[in-house]
């Protein structure tokens, strides 16, 4: 096999796949799946993909190498497991699923079908981040201790507010703590290298009608004993932003733009004066060389910036056979997920630590 041939399951976030995968050199997208045929001939007249599907076992059984899925969160576990089932490597969309039970399911069905299973954590592959992630690998920042991170959106301003329904309503507003938290906390653990041992969380108040907090606050403790903050908010009346993040370390300092328009900083003692930050695209030399696959014109710092690059490692460790590993494997994905769900746990109990279960 000298490239791998992606089916595409879900055409709503799904459908951005395929821009990104018509960079790649070991992926290509053969076929797709939605259970709307409007999106279905939208996508395959954009991108010129034939094999179309409305029903999900006829696209199983058709010839592809492994499936993104990229359905609502409450249907990953169905979809996951009987793609595994029937021999398919599987990248699924965030998070996991839509509880611990899901995600436990999910993790058997990867043992037990020997196919690589990714999360498709898209922020861990943000440009400037990357760059960071590596500055931290040679040690730059010295020994990681702290990291934060927030999420914030406002859905008042949606067209629908607060008549919110199906999946998202029930993913996000029917639960306390921060149910869609690998954004937030991914690319921190990978950061770190370490899973969450314990999260306790307090919330600020619910909206009416709702349960979920208009903000909460998580605190994390790793493994090792560092520690994560993460602000998550679904209901805030300021502009959103989905990417803050800062570590802290023993050398250094990197803190991500608060509002648009400013830059992604990075202090390093010894490099830098005292009270002097620095924008992190001087080191841009600490870029991964597959970014080279990017065009210029193409190459964007927001969160989607690095989707060929994470489409592209996934397919190159399905064609390195056993030896392949995935980035974000099972375990990693479900210590994110079930840190969210006890964060959930820790709400309803006055902010008490709650211990994150390991499968
Ligand atoms: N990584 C990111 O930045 C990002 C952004 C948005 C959404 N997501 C994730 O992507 C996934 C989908 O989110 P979305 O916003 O596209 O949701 P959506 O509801 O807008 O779209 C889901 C699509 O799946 C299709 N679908 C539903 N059931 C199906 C079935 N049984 N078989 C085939 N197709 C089916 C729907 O018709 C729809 O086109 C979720 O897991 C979400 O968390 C990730």
């Amino acid at each position: 096999m000298s490239q791998v041939k992606l089916g595409m399951l879900g055409l709503g976030r799904g459908a951005t796949y395929a821009k990104a995968a018509a960079l790649c050199k070991n992926a290509k997208i053969t076929a797709i799946c939605d259970i709307l045929p409007d999106k279905l001939s939208k996508t395959a007249s954009q991108y010129g993909i034939t094999a179309t599907y409305t029903d999900f076992g006829e696209f199983l059984g058709s010839d592809i190498d492994a499936i993104v899925v990229a359905t609502p969160i409450t249907l990953h576990a169905d979809h996951c497991i009987k793609a595994l089932e029937a021999g398919k490597h599987v990248l699924s969309e965030v998070t996991v699923a839509a509880s611990l039970d899901e995600c436990s399911r999910i993790a058997d069905a990867v043992k037990k079908s020997g196919k690589k299973y990714m999360l498709a954590e898209n922020y861990c592959y943000i440009r400037p981040w990357m760059i960071l992630s590596n500055i931290v690998k040679q040690g730059l920042l010295g020994e990681i201790y702290y990291g934060e991170s927030d999420y914030l959106m406002d859905f008042q301003l949606r067209a629908d507010f607060p008549n919110v329904s199906g999946w998202r309503k029930k993913v996000y507003f029917d639960h306390k703590g921060h149910p869609y938290i690998t954004h937030s906390l991914g690319p921190l653990c990978q950061l770190f290298g370490e899973k969450i041992q314990s999260v306790s969380c307090m919330g600020a108040g619910s909206y009416p009608g709702f349960k979920a907090d208009n903000t909460c606050v998580l605190l994390c403790r790793t493994e090792k004993g560092n520690l994560i903050r993460l602000r998550n908010s679904f209901i805030s009346a300021r502009p959103d932003n989905f990417t803050y993040y800062s570590v802290q370390g023993t050398k250094g300092c990197y803190e991500a733009p608060r509002v648009s328009g400013d830059i992604h900083r990075i202090h390093i003692r010894g490099m830098h004066k005292p009270n002097e930050w620095h924008d992190i695209n001087e080191f841009s030399e600490y870029l991964p060389d597959e970014w080279k696959m990017i065009p210029a014109d193409k190459v964007s710092d927001g969160y989607d910036g690095g989707l060929p690059i994470l489409i592209e490692r996934f397919a190159k460790c399905i064609l390195e056979g056993e030896e392949g590993k995935v980035d974000i494997d099972i375990n990693d994905a479900v210590n994110w997920t079930a840190t969210g769900f006890m964060s959930e746990a820790s709400a309803e109990n006055g902010g008490i630590p709650f211990n994150v279960p390991s499968l």
